[in-house]
């Protein structure tokens, strides 16, 4: 059996001025404190919480009762009528936009090797993590399932009639 050999990430980061590291890949070693060591822990932390909040949603969602045969307007209705599912699914949506987006963020400063390219593609990350959280978080909170747009009630099935 051969003993299998992993190598250094392409882009470690490296002082200016480091050997250790191939010039084309050498970075600029600002410190950033203890951030990475937290960003590791978080993913691990964040990993766990996740298995329950992503599993206990399948569970209740496609087996419980009548199961995925029940899923309907009426049903995240009826969901979000309750704040115990509004957190549950505040919770979901923010832990798990946080590490996917961290992930990324992890994959880019390994793949991407141009300062420029890193650049971009983390303001492109950050920029649609905000816009889906920040949409995400509204549509939890203001969902009306009755909606009356202009004085007509939409057609919701078990609203009221007005
Ligand atoms: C079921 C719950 C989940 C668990 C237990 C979990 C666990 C983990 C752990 C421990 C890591 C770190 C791996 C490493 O550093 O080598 C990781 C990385 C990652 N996770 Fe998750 N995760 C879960 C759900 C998710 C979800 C829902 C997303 C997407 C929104 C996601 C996206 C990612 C990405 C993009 C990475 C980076 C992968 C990489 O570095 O190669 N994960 N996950």
């Amino acid at each position: 059996m051969s003993a299998t050999e992993i190598k250094s990430p392409r882009s470690a980061v490296a002082k200016v001025g480091s050997n250790r590291i191939a010039p084309q890949y050498r970075r600029n070693g600002s410190s950033k404190g203890n951030f990475e060591m937290l960003a590791w822990l978080f993913m691990r932390l964040s990993g766990v919480v996740l298995v329950v909040l992503i599993f206990g949603h399948l569970f209740v969602n496609l087996l419980v009762g009548d199961g995925i045969h029940a899923i309907d307007f009426g049903f995240v209705a009826g969901k979000w009528a309750d704040p115990f599912w509004q957190i549950w699914d505040l919770a979901m949506l923010w832990l798990a936009m946080l590490h996917g987006t961290n992930g990324v963020r992890t994959i880019i400063n390994d793949y991407a090797e141009k300062d420029a390219t890193r650049l971009w593609l983390k303001i492109v990350l950050y920029a649609a993590t905000t816009v889906i959280i920040i949409l995400g978080t509204l549509v939890i909170f203001t969902f009306d399932p009755c909606p009356v747009v202009n004085g007509v009630q939409l057609p919701g099935g078990f609203c009221p009639v007005p």
